[in-house]
């Protein structure tokens, strides 16, 4: 392999509360410059299937629509893949984009690495946590599972590694931990009957399937640096959700912090690049208070926007910026970098921002444990901005007008400069506020709709 270029190595992670526009980010990073002797591998470090990654991009002259929840990004343009041991790994979910994307690409070429000690996330994970949701006593989880299966992980004794499940002890394995969770789900009216038979049936394929990618990940992560690869590190949530720092208890089970990927993947932070990706309105879905919620006109960006859960299908709450949230996250994942995203998805609106929150009528910029009772401060500056005629947003992004497009195609070809000042204005006091460069905006929801400064 020979290397044409400096390697790119970046961590992307969500600033606010998830749905930032991060796969598309990945997207356009890992295909940016790539060239056919260039090795490139995407690597998820924490979450699982709550995931959820649409990607719209090009290939072989079409538009294609690919949602991932349990594959790196990557899956879609055939870069070698890793899973971390920190992840929540849902073997059938994986297999199931694995063949997607094997149609998609007419073979699956990359290289598909999981770490030995990746966990695997069951259907009982799943049952446990729509049990405990239903008895209303969640978080409004997206009920893939992720809280019981972090549990499991912090019991260790029921954890079942990824080396586990390839194994030929993987039946013994599976018997013994159903039967020391049997009581605890048959007080959820969760019935263990048969569900071991059940499990080693459903779960032969995908064992077969995944049999040759079990790997001991840290050693081979350093190989790949060695080697002068491209990595692309990708958060799944946001991180506000994150299990520490986000408002406890309405957070995700995982650590999300950039941090946390390099301690888990035996990385070294100063290989890499940390890129935050921040939706300029953030939203937020399941419970758990939201400072600036929208509960004036501002909200119709939400439906403007398709603003629904591509895991759940919920409708995501939607707010004015937060840049106290913003800027804790973006010091907190020791950011280098920001892409702001869905300009385009606000334009035509003023838009005010906020600077401050009021806890307990007290004014401060710092974020407390709980949000409940946070009142918002707006500065007194407001922002509107017109990229084009009309909000076609709505447009279906696979067949939209072709003017909508050329006007994207035109603000990227032309830069920064071309951008609307007040937009560019929103952009600088953002940065000086947040203590963090914004290195791109994105205007549209297809891998390339961003303008990278
Ligand atoms: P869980 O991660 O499914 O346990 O859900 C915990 C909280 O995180 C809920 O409020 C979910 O709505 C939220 N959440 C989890 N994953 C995502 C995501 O990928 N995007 C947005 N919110 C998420
Ligand atoms: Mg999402």
């Amino acid at each position: 392999m020979v290397l044409k270029s400096p390697p790119k190595r970046k961590v992307i992670v969500g600033l606010v509360w998830g749905d930032e526009g991060k796969g598309k980010v990945v997207d356009e990073l890992t295909y940016d410059g790539l060239t056919e002797d260039e090795n490139t591998l995407v690597v998820r470090y924490q979450g699982g299937k709550n995931a959820g990654h649409t990607l719209i991009f090009m290939l072989n002259g079409k538009w294609h629509k690919f949602v991932t929840h349990a594959a790196p990004s990557g899956i879609v343009r055939g870069t070698d893949i890793a899973i971390g041991p920190r992840v929540a790994f849902d073997p059938i979910a994986f297999v199931k984009e694995l063949n997607q994307a094997n149609e998609l690409l007419d073979g699956y070429k990359g290289r598909i690495l999981v770490s030995n000690r990746a966990g695997i996330c069951f259907e009982y994970h799943g049952l446990i946590d729509a049990a405990v949701e239903s008895a209303g006593k969640g978080v409004g989880s997206t009920k893939s599972g992720i809280g019981p299966f972090y549990e499991d992980l912090a019991r260790r004794t029921t954890r079942i590694t990824f080396q586990d499940y390839l194994s030929e002890r993987f039946p013994d394995r599976l018997k013994q931990v159903l039967e020391h969770k049997k009581a605890e789900m048959e007080a959820m009216g969760i019935s263990v009957k048969g569900m071991l038979e059940r499990l080693v049936e459903t779960h032969k394929e995908p064992r077969n399937r995944l049999k040759d990618f079990g790997v001991d990940l840290e050693y081979r992560m350093t190989e790949y640096m060695k080697n002068g690869a491209n990595i692309i590190i990708e958060g799944a949530q946001g991180s506000g959700l994150d299990r520490d720092m986000g408002d406890i208890p309405n957070t995700t089970s995982s650590e999300l912090l950039a941090p946390c990927a390099f301690s888990s993947l035996g990385l070294r932070r100063q290989d890499f690049e940390i890129i935050g990706v921040e939706k300029i309105y953030p939203t937020r879905v399941g419970d758990g208070d939201f400072p600036t919620y929208a509960t004036d006109s501002f909200a119709q960006v939400g439906d403007l926007n398709g603003e629904f859960g591509a895991s759940t299908g919920r409708r995501r709450r939607v707010g004015y910026p937060d840049w106290v949230m913003a800027r804790r996250n973006a010091w907190l994942n020791e950011c280098d970098g920001i892409v702001l995203t869905r300009a385009d998805g606000v334009q035509d609106r003023q838009m005010k921002v906020c600077t401050a929150y009021d806890v307990n009528e007290k004014v401060t910029t710092e974020v407390p444990v709980s949000l409940t009772g946070v009142k918002p401060v707006y500065g007194s500056n407001v922002y509107q901005w017109k990229l084009w005629e009309g909000h076609r947003n709505l447009a279906d992004p696979l067949n939209e007008p072709l003017e909508l497009t050329k006007a994207r195609a035109d603000y990227v070809a032309g830069g920064r400069e071309a951008l609307p000042q007040e937009l560019r204005r929103f952009v600088d006091d953002h940065d000086r506020f947040v203590g963090c460069k914004t290195i791109g905006v994105s205007i549209g929801p297809k891998s390339g709709d961003t303008i990278y400064f």
